[in-house]
């Protein structure tokens, strides 16, 4: 493997490219600066933040790169949303997708993204909130929805490093 590479909106997605470049030993550049810094078709971990089960870049990525892995931040827990991400982005079977969960902060946001997540949370909020019997999963959802959170965890990393340790090159 050669590099880790990542596309970023509200720094989740970067934190975690960081975490897993300390790990794994590897440098990590943003989308933007690869084309000065990695030859096309090099090997790389691909990290893009989840926009409506799109990984941002992440086609843009794979048409220079030999991507190995992607990893796709979002505001959902980490391991979940895997076969919608790989449905939605045409990700072939051999590349292992990795869910990892970041965080959401309206404030952050501007622009598009922000009216679209704005329309978001009056919908999907107001479904939380007036549900009974919320799962402790919902209640997390509902309280970034509300008030931001942010859960970027190493530990979170675990598949990726032990999928790093098993494959072969
Ligand atoms: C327009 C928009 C759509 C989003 N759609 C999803 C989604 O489908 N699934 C999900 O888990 N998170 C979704 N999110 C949340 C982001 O993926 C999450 O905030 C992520 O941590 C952002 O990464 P970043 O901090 O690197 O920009 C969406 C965010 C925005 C702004």
């Amino acid at each position: 493997m050669n590099t880790i590479v990542y596309t970023s909106n509200t720094g989740t997605t970067k934190e975690y490219a960081k975490l897993l470049s300390d790990k794994l030993s590897l440098p990590y550049y943003s989308l933007d600066e690869i084309k000065y810094k990695v030859k096309p078709g090099s090997k790389i971990i691909y990290l893009g933040w989840i926009m409506a089960s799109g990984v941002k870049g992440y086609k843009k990525v794979v048409k220079d790169y030999d991507v190995r892995a992607v990893c796709a931040v979002g505001m959902g827990a980490t391991g979940t949303q895997v076969k919608e991400v790989r449905t939605k982005n045409k990700i072939p079977s051999s590349i292992p997708i990795f869910t990892l969960q970041g965080g959401f902060d309206v404030k952050k946001l501007h622009g598009i993204y922000k009216i679209m997540m704005t329309i978001m949370v009056k919908t999907a909020g107001k479904g939380l909130a007036n549900k009974q019997d919320r799962t402790q999963e919902e209640d997390q959802m509902l309280e970034m929805m509300l008030h931001g959170g942010k859960y970027v965890d190493e530990k979170n990393l675990k598949a990726i490093l032990d999928w790093y340790g098993k494959r072969g090159e």
